[in-house]
């Protein structure tokens, strides 16, 4: 992944870079980092980028011409990166939404901005590029931003001397979502499935310090006790700190309840719910939006109609998951289409499977060619954004790629694949176990979901063991969305 930081302050923003773990992925190659001083498209000859605001007011304003200018160098230096043979869509203008192939992120940091939460580190993170861009003195021309910003982003309700601070504090927690950053592949996996508790207290050698004993339930060594004492802790310090978050706890257990009651047809809410990627937006029926995939989730009932589901879900929302059922009702509006009927099949077992061929390995953007020959599900596009958030895995045959495996954005196991020339030799249940495996280790249960008539995929999961739900979902889109 790749940050610009637009600055007045290029070094600010290089110490913070360099250092520590940041420092060590740029130096692996795992982000690149370029800094460009906006004082360097400065067209006044003692380098001013700053003026009086126009109907008064406290302090001064950055300038547009600079910003702009320093926005466009940005953009170019990251077009030829991506395009080193020349862009094909040609970049006319310079403005953050001017062409789909050639959309970049740009990110401005203003204490006007949206706060910044674990979710929108996670969205961020699944970006090839990011511009970030700081601002300084009473802040920014509006023309310059409305121009090339796509994000304004506050971290907290207080005023700092610049956005340097902010850009450092969004690109670590970005960063550090990036696979491989952490240098544990599961860590960041394990940390996806964000509650809404605060973390309990932790604990470290001696056990008596300053005459205070470590608590006996972590030092039992049963993990049931310790557990229980940690989740107690975390209730009690949520509730008391954060009241707000509590409540949404309480909605989430209490919403997780009723869902699991009927788990096989209800796993996509389920999980959503328990990785922390969605939201709840409505009660009655269920309405789950995950902001990471444009995806809304319907269940708990059907009584809801396209414009309360439209009046409801964000304006960038692209796809729903409903039963067939409300599906037929949706359909009939013409915003709506159907894209496939599906069934979820859930591997409910806790143990691992065996996996017999382990030449399993994540795949880089050097497959992406592959992948979109051999995959065509979600548009040529969609292999390549996959293997971008590192979430696709191949399996080899004598050094040779045999098929390969994935998850989708909203956290459901697919994309399998095997050739031709290696089928029936076990590999595609290796892939799916392998799968189920990862997730069982973050903690997250796996699940997958088969379009209706995939007879060789419901053989394979009925094959391995694992069963689907009895009704039907269907996935369909927002026309133009
Ligand atoms: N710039 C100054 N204060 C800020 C804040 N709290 N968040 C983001 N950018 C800022």
């Amino acid at each position: 992944m790749n940050f610009t930081v637009l600055t007045l302050f290029p070094e600010f923003i290089e110490q913070g870079l360099n250092t520590s773990i940041l420092g060590r992925a740029i130096e692996k190659g795992l982000l690149t980092a370029d800094v460009i001083n906006i004082r360097n498209f400065s067209a006044d000859k003692n380098g001013r980028v700053d003026d009086y605001t126009y109907g008064g007011g406290a302090g001064m304003l950055m300038q547009p011409q600079p910003v702009f200018d320093a926005y466009k160098e940005a953009r170019s230096r990251i077009l030829s990166k991506r395009f080193p043979e020349g862009n094909p869509a040609g970049d006319e203008s310079a403005t953050s939404g001017s062409h789909n192939n050639n959309k970049i992120r740009c990110i401005y940091v203003t204490p006007q901005g949206e706060p910044f939460t674990q979710k929108k580190a996670l969205e961020l993170s699944g970006e090839d590029d990011l511009i970030v861009l700081c601002g300084h003195y009473e802040g920014i021309d509006e023309r310059v931003l409305e121009e090339v910003v796509t994000d304004r982003i506050s971290i907290g309700d207080y005023v700092l001397t610049g956005g340097e601070l902010p850009a450092l504090v969004i690109i670590d927690a970005v960063a550090r979502l990036v696979p491989g950053v952490l240098g544990n592949e599961t860590s960041a996996d394990i940390e996806s499935f964000y509650g809404d508790l605060l973390e309990y207290p932790q604990y470290t050698r001696p056990e008596v310090w300053n005459g205070k004993r470590v608590p006996e339930e972590v030092l039992t060594g049963d993990p049931k006790k310790t557990n229980a004492w940690r989740l107690e802790k975390q209730i009690e310090l949520t509730k008391k700190v954060r009241p707000d978050l509590f409540e949404k706890y309480l909605l989430r257990q209490s919403t997780l309840e009723k869902l699991l009651k009927d788990k096989r047809n209800n796993i996509q809410m389920i999980e959503a719910l328990r990785r922390g990627t969605g939201d709840i937006i409505c009660t009655d029926p269920l309405v789950i939006y995950l902001e990471c995939d444009k995806l809304a989730l319907v269940g708990l009932g059907d009584s809801i109609s396209v414009g309360e589901l439209l009046g409801i879900i964000p304006g960038s929302a692209r796809s729903i998951v409903c039963s067939a059922g409300l599906a037929e009702v949706l359909c009939r509006d013409e915003r709506i289409e159907k894209s496939c009927d599906v069934h979820n099949y859930v591997y409910t077992e806790k143990v691992h499977r065996r996996v017999v061929n382990k030449d399993i390995r994540r795949l880089g953007m050097e497959y992406a060619g592959y992948i979109g020959e051999k995959y065509a599900l979600g548009g040529p596009e969609y292999g390549r954004e996959r293997l971008g958030a590192g979430v696709v895995y191949g399996i080899f045959v004598e050094g040779e790629i045999a098929g390969f495996i994935g998850t989708h954005g909203e956290g459901s196991i697919g994309m399998l694949y095997v050739d031709e020339k290696y089928r029936h030799r076990g590999l595609a249940a290796d892939l799916e176990s392998f799968m189920f495996n990862r997730d069982l280790e973050a903690g997250r249960t796996p699940y997958g979901q088969i379009i209706l008539g995939n007879e060789a995929s419901t053989a394979l999961q009925e094959k391995i063991g694992v069963y689907g739900g009895d009704k039907v979902l269907s996935w369909l889109n927002i026309k133009n969305a």
